[in-house]
């Protein structure tokens, strides 16, 4: 094997910036592990003038594309630009010139993964996107390599470090979602329009591209119903606390009997649950296995070398496999064929608050309506409000399926009784308080 690879970048922003500074400053470890060394050679960027925080030795910037997916000597394209359609055609062209590709883009794996996957397939190239979900946390490959042995039931993630660190400046400081959302943006983790963040869309890719690894199942970002947590109400973090649970925006991944439910909500999650001890912009994903039972992976979801290492660590796999030629090799077709699981199928228990008459019989009103429906209730908080003459009333119910809960919900806003249902979210694992 030659003893330089040559790599080329598309893009140069904080990603691409970490991802040069970790090649320069770990040429021995990688001479060591690989027995050649790693050489950017160029990189396709926007703007040529522009200051870079990172020093480019003997690397050509470019603003044409060809001068790197075209490059005879490059083997390895590394993603890093973002984008969907542009940046699409740029890595189908990569395989179609028989190079190896490393992204980091999750909006595009989540969308044109299996596409992009097969073009890499058919042309004997490598894919791999360990940084697309949850930055430095080497997730994918926790999957796909350590728990390959294992049958994955259940995926929960904190893949959001945005919407993690608004939850819990709320749940720590008692702010308001509109304060710890600008407290977010002036220290860097919310973007100016902050939608994909706060509305799940971020998260609901992450999951896309997990739930297809995990399961082996095919996975469309459609597949995954979204909430997000824009507009969420200090009152019911501050009611889940007394109950003892925390407010998580929680990825959730379920599959069995071949039937599959992935989405992203809000949730009410147990504080002896692993993953309420995930705090501010820290991710992390729980993964459970019929054999191994209880994991869980933490660390960085973002951020320029958290994000950088999990680049060059597929840029190791893919020079590994060079060594060994067995590139092309890791694609194995999804072994089940979809299936979602229906509203019947789908179990979880429900937090509920409302706004009631605060007379006799309307408690009783509202857990005939639930107990008609085979709900049962967990936990009970009730709040008089003398001024308002009205009750505002809390509970927890057991396990139900979403179709009961669907239902019972529909009734409960066409009680008299009833003025208001406030919220409602689901609940995640027993509190002990
Ligand atoms: N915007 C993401 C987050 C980071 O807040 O976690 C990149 O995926």
């Amino acid at each position: 094997m030659e003893n330089k690879i040559s790599v080329g970048l598309l893009g140069l922003g904080v990603v691409g910036s970490g991802v040069i500074k970790l090649i320069e400053n770990h040429q021995d470890k990688l001479a060591h592990q690989l027995g050649c060394s790693v050489q950017v050679k160029s990189v396709l960027v926007r703007n040529l003038e522009k200051a870079r925080d990172v020093e480019i030795n003997g690397t050509v910037l470019t603003t044409n594309p060809d001068d790197v997916l075209n490059d005879p000597e490059i083997d390895i394209i590394i993603e890093v630009m973002g984008g969907i359609d542009e940046t699409r055609k740029h890595i189908l062209k990569a395989f179609s010139a028989k190079k190896h590709v490393v992204s980091a883009n999750k909006d595009l794996v989540a969308l044109h993964g299996p596409e992009l996957q097969e073009a890499a397939n058919q042309n004997k190239c490598d894919f791999y996107y360990e940084a697309s979900v949850a930055g430095g946390i080497p997730i994918l490959r926790g999957i796909v390599e350590g728990l390959s042995s294992d049958h994955i039931q259940q995926v929960m993630g904190i893949v959001n470090g945005t919407t993690n660190y608004i939850l819990t400046q709320m749940d720590s400081e008692g702010v308001s979602y509109e304060d710890a959302l600008k407290e977010a943006q002036e220290l860097g983790f919310a973007e100016a329009d902050p939608s994909s963040d706060v509305d799940g869309l971020d998260a609901a890719r992450k999951m896309a591209i997990l739930g297809r690894l995990a399961f082996s199942t095919s996975v469309d970002l459609e597949d995954v119903e979204v909430t997000g947590i824009r507009g969420i109400e200090l009152e019911d973090l501050q009611y889940g606390d007394k109950l003892g649970y925390t407010m998580k925006l929680i990825g959730f991944a379920n599959f069995d009997d071949h039937e599959l439910e992935v989405n992203v909500q809000p949730t009410l999650l147990a504080k002896s649950h692993p993953l309420a001890a995930v705090k501010n912009e820290f991710n992390a994903v729980y993964v459970y296995g019929e054999a191994v039972g209880e994991t869980m992976f933490y660390g960085p979801g973002a951020g320029s070398l958290p994000t950088a290492t999990a680049i060059v660590s597929d840029l190791i796999t893919v020079i590994k496999n060079l060594r060994l030629g067995v590139t092309g090799n890791q694609w194995i077709e999804p072994h089940f064929k979809k299936a979602l699981k229906t509203a019947e199928k789908r179990h979880a228990q429900y937090y509920v608050r409302l706004f009631a008459r605060d007379e006799a019989g309307v408690f009783s009103t509202i857990s005939s309506l639930f107990h008609e429906r085979d709900i049962s209730f967990k936990r009970i908080l009730q709040t008089p409000d003398k001024k308002r003459e009205y009750a505002e009333i809390i509970f927890i119910t057991h396990d139900t399926t979403l179709e009961n809960f669907r239902n019972a919900l529909e009734n409960l806003h066409e009680l008299d009784a009833v003025m208001e249902v406030k919220s409602y979210y689901k609940v995640e694992g027993d509190a002990v308080t």
